[in-house]
């Protein structure tokens, strides 16, 4: 006959014995403390809100324009707006998006406001000369280095207009001129070659 005491107390010795089972056993304990964690973890993503972090104001695109080294200089996102340029085989790149590469205390700030070119074909993470970089030392190996990251810089970044030679006068880029004036080919208008 189905006794409701009996039952209960049965149910009661069950979980008491499990209890045992587990206190008494450290590994059936860690699984309990891993199981426990695993289900707060679950539950928290669960409940968690989102943080949400606003994204940052992307600035507008500069209008084309040519660079003296010294004019490009005060682009290293320490000023107000935080704009970057950086300078790759004789053009100019807005690289403002990969501030936290070229920005400051990023790993290659040094590069933010210069010209790049010589430090990327040597990989070296400085800019050595303050003046205008003729590049006409490097070996064609390293060139070519130059031309491949340009490569990479026109894929990521917009381009603004070119890096000038010193006495060199800058283009006057009416409104119409889409990209395709300022850098024609990889190594666009600006490019350096040997021979210049
Ligand atoms: C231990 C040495 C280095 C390590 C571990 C390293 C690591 C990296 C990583 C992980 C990225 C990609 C970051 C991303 O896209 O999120 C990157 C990008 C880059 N690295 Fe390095 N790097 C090193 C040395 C150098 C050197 C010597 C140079 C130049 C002289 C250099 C120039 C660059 C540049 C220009 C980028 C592209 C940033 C962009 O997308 O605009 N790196 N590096």
């Amino acid at each position: 006959m189905f006794n409701m005491a009996e039952s209960a107390s049965e149910s009661g010795n069950i979980f008491s014995h499990i209890m045992s089972e587990i206190i008494e056993s450290p590994l059936n304990l860690a699984l309990v403390c891993l199981i426990a964690f695993l289900i707060y973890k679950i539950v928290k993503s669960r409940t968690e809100v989102p943080s949400f972090t606003p994204p940052e104001p992307t600035l507008p695109k500069l209008k084309k324009r040519d660079f003296t080294v010294e004019e490009l200089k005060k682009y290293d996102g320490t000023q107000e707006d935080g704009r970057v340029l950086v300078a790759v085989n004789g053009n100019v790149y807005d690289v403002t998006k990969g501030k936290r590469f070229y920005g400051p205390g990023g790993p290659y700030a040094a590069f933010g406001g210069k010209d790049a070119s010589r430090g990327l074909a040597t990989f070296s993470v400085s800019v050595k000369t303050e003046e205008y970089d003729d590049l006409s030392d490097l070996n064609s190996m390293e060139m070519e280095s130059v031309r491949e990251w340009e490569a990479q810089f026109k894929d990521k970044y917009d381009l603004v207009g070119k890096l000038l030679k010193p006495g060199e006068e800058p283009t006057n880029y009416s409104d119409e001129e889409d990209e395709s004036s300022v850098a024609t080919t990889v190594g666009g208008a600006g490019e350096r070659t040997k021979e210049d």
